[in-house]
């Protein structure tokens, strides 16, 4: 017993469990409606729970042949995780002389050149087993860009796949990547696009710290104090930038941030101002505002003096145009641009409007964005957002507290 110490004694065991729970639930539903044969790949599988749990419940379902599980990959890169226990399942297993999943364990970074050999090697089994396996993509509770890098591992892995085989992905995000810049998703195919299983999909980086959004609305907040200075006032309150804006306190604040680090803008006495506002007539500011192409004018008449009126507006956009198939999807209206190159379509989320605009509830959007991007291969794959929310104590602790926490890994992607 002792060997297995590491796994029994862990203080989180309970909650393992539970969080467990919803993973294999979705394995043996698709092992139990396909019939097939599948290996599932459990992405940043950590100590392993889920897939150790797994292994013995399939070995004890009756209702699913135990060969419908050929075996169980786990990945992750952290090397202080102590596996013990998997090799001590595989040889328990092993000893009962019955059919059983294997648990090969890698320890491999998911964005490394060893985890894309690992994923071939699934890929290409070695003579003897089925010719190419259908693979269920498992992450629980995958934090930042992992959960985006799940969805590109999963539409790897469908364009890979020749017709006869099926993927299927369950995917819980944690987290948001950032709140700045964009995050990019390769792998979704152009609806009218065939799969092309040999082409290599184009590099694309994973995320990148500025956004269109961002970038945007510091000009208009750049341009609103050139504004009041030319008018000779002596700076420009936060409120009102903001209301001018259209924009929270707090996301001009964010956007800001930079600026007054750089030393371009500072606020003095509640006032905003370009730091150079006396010396250099706001030469930061100015340039700045010039760079954002949306000054307007509009001249209305009035009524009453017969007089022509020009106002000045400027006005800045980065909810770009929001595809159908989110809201088929099921999904909500977030800031993604699909955007091509050699007739693949990317998926280029930005941060910044999903976390600041989506402020209600930026999670929810993150989860459809992601939703959004992931392949659906086979013509009879949907895809789903499910709902799971986590009962134990420790998300009642967690909301008594404010800390959604376990509210935000209960929201579930599944493509099957
Ligand atoms: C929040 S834990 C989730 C663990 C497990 N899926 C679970 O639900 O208990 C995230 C895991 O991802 C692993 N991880 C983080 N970055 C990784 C990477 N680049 N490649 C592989 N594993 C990674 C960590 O070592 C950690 O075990």
């Amino acid at each position: 017993m002792d060997e297995w110490s590491s796994f029994l004694n862990c203080s989180r065991i309970v909650k393992e469990i539970e969080e467990a729970v919803v993973p294999i639930a979705y394995v043996l539903q698709v092992l139990r409606e396909s019939g097939k044969e599948w290996t599932v790949l459990d992405l940043c599988s950590g100590k392993g729970f889920f897939a150790c749990l797994l292994c013995d419940v399939v070995a004890n379902d009756n209702r699913i042949k135990p060969s419908q599980m050929k075996r169980v990959v786990m990945v992750d890169n952290d090397d202080n995780i102590n596996w013990e226990h998997v090799k001590l399942l595989n040889e328990f297993h092993q000893g009962q002389n019955k059919l059983y999943a294997p648990i090969d364990t890698y320890r491999a970074c998911v964005y490394s050149n060893e985890f894309s050999a690992c994923l071939c090697g699934i890929m290409n089994p070695p003579k003897g087993g089925c010719s190419f396996p259908n693979i269920f993509v498992i992450g629980t509770h995958l934090c930042r860009r992992l959960s985006a890098h799940a969805v590109e591992v999963y539409n790897e892995l469908v364009h890979a796949t020749p017709n006869e085989s099926k993927c299927a992905l369950l995917l819980a995000p944690c987290c948001l990547p950032v709140f700045r810049g964009f995050c990019y998703i390769k792998g979704r195919c152009n609806t009218e696009e065939t799969k092309t299983p040999t082409k290599p999909l184009a590099p694309l980086p994973g995320l990148t710290f500025s956004s269109d959004g961002e970038t945007a609305l510091y000009a208009q907040v750049c341009w609103h104090m050139v504004q009041a200075q030319e008018a000779g006032r002596n700076g420009i309150k936060l409120s009102e930038i903001s209301k001018a804006c259209k924009a929270t306190s707090k996301m001009i604040k964010r956007v800001a941030y930079k600026g007054r680090r750089a030393g371009e803008l500072k606020s003095e006495h509640g006032l905003w101002k370009c730091r150079e506002w006396d010396e250099e007539n706001g030469k930061f500011a100015r340039m700045k505002a010039g760079s954002a192409v949306f000054e307007k004018e509009e001249t209305t008449m009035d009524e009453g003096s017969g007089k022509i009126l020009t106002e000045k507006f400027c006005s800045w956009t980065c909810a770009k145009d929001v595809p159908n198939f989110l809201s088929e999807r099921g999904g909500r209206q977030c800031s993604i641009l699909e955007t091509k190159e050699d007739s693949q379509t990317f998926f280029k989320i930005d941060l910044f409007t999903l976390g600041l605009i989506c402020n209600d509830q930026p999670f929810s959007y993150w989860v459809s964005a992601l939703a959004a991007a992931v392949e659906c291969g086979n013509e009879d794959t949907t895809v789903r957002i499910v709902q799971a929310p986590l009962v134990s104590g420790a998300h009642t602790e967690q909301e008594k507290n404010g800390n959604f926490q376990s509210e935000r890994r209960s929201s579930w992607i599944l493509a099957w």
